[in-house]
């Protein structure tokens, strides 16, 4: 009989995590990645982005939940679980003093493969990560951007089925992070199921097909990249106003409009609506708009609108 239904890459189910200090970093997370899957884990500093990966990797002890690596149960099963996963940490984590290839070479022989086939997923590996050139200098001596190409191509040495990436291409300049974009679309093009954190709605939006966005512990928004970015079609403005804001503001069909302060109006519309509607609207009801900013950064926007004090009240 064919196999049915697949199991997830990864099911996570009410995960919690308390560290000692009592932070309440995971408070019940609950998400499914589907096999060949490119997954975004979004969400500000703080957020628990590193901590839920940390609880799937088995660098961090969960407090409560569950996790299923392709149907194998970490809890009961660590080892088979883990031999499923190559981990890209967000801090740079090998000897500074090896060479790559022996860094390659040597992680893959940690997890049992031997060095003549080590040797020659090096070449590969170091070749798809563009750094085979660099493959026998010190480690120490490569740029940011290759280190943390060098990283991937570490995590890919023992043919992991699912690559978890706690913000590959931080601090990595527009150019090089257009590159690795490159290299892990084509891990993924190969079968191989991948979750990523960033805070780069950029980075989400050009590699990603499913995204999870998580807040102070839990998520916040869930589904494919696309419903996703259609909510961004709302577009917002800060209205200085002149003199003091009336009880009573307009309604504006298509529009939310609320009072930010004393002199200020929040307004959010749909990007294809004309702004010059808005201010008749208001100057009918005598508010004068002095001058107006745009609330730019999409991402940070969307966070706000999804986490803050206000969420669920406006109209996204
Ligand atoms: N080892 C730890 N001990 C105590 N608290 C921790 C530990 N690691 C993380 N935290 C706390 O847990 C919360 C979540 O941290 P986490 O590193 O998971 O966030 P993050 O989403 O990865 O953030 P960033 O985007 O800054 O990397 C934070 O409040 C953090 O201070
Ligand atoms: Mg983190």
């Amino acid at each position: 009989m064919p196999e049915i239904a697949a199991n997830p890459a990864l099911s996570v189910r009410d995960l919690r995590k308390t560290y000692d200090n009592r932070v309440e970093a995971l408070k019940g997370v609950s998400l499914d990645v589907m096999p060949g899957d490119f997954f975004a884990l979004l969400g500000p500093n703080g957020a628990g982005k590193s901590t839920l990966i940390g609880i799937v990797s088995s660098l961090v002890n969960l407090s409560s939940g569950s996790v299923g690596i392709f149907g194998i149960d970490l809890a009961r099963d660590r080892a088979a679980a883990m031999r499923q996963i190559g981990l890209v940490p967000q801090e740079i984590n090998f000897n500074m003093f090896e060479k790559p290839v022996d860094i390659l070479v040597n992680y893959a022989g940690f997890y049992g493969v031997p060095r003549e086939e080590a040797l020659k997923r090096a070449e590969v590996e170091l070749r798809r990560a563009q750094l085979w050139e660099k493959a026998n200098v010190m480690s120490r001596t490569l740029s940011g951007g290759m280190k943390r190409r060098l990283m991937i191509a570490r995590a890919m040495m023992t043919a992991p089925r699912l690559l978890i990436l706690d913000e590959p291409t931080a601090g990595v300049d527009i150019e090089i992070r257009r590159g690795m974009w490159k290299t892990l679309k084509d891990i993924n093009a190969s079968g191989t199921t991948i979750i990523l954190t960033t805070h780069y709605l950029e980075e989400a939006e050009s590699l990603c097909r499913n995204v999870a966005i998580i807040d102070r512990g839990r998520i916040v928004e869930q589904g494919p990249m696309r419903t996703l970015l259609a909510k961004l079609d709302v577009e917002g403005f800060l209205l200085d106003i002149d003199g003091g804001i009336p009880a009573s503001l307009p309604v504006i069909e298509g529009t939310t409009l609320t009072v930010a302060d004393d002199h200020t109006l929040d307004v959010e519309m749909p990007r294809a609506m004309d702004l010059n509607r808005v201010f008749a609207a208001l100057d009918l009801h005598g508010i004068r708009v002095r001058s107006m900013r745009t609330k730019s950064n999409r991402l940070e926007e969307l966070f706000v609108r999804l986490t803050g004090e206000n969420a669920g009240t406006k109209a996204v």
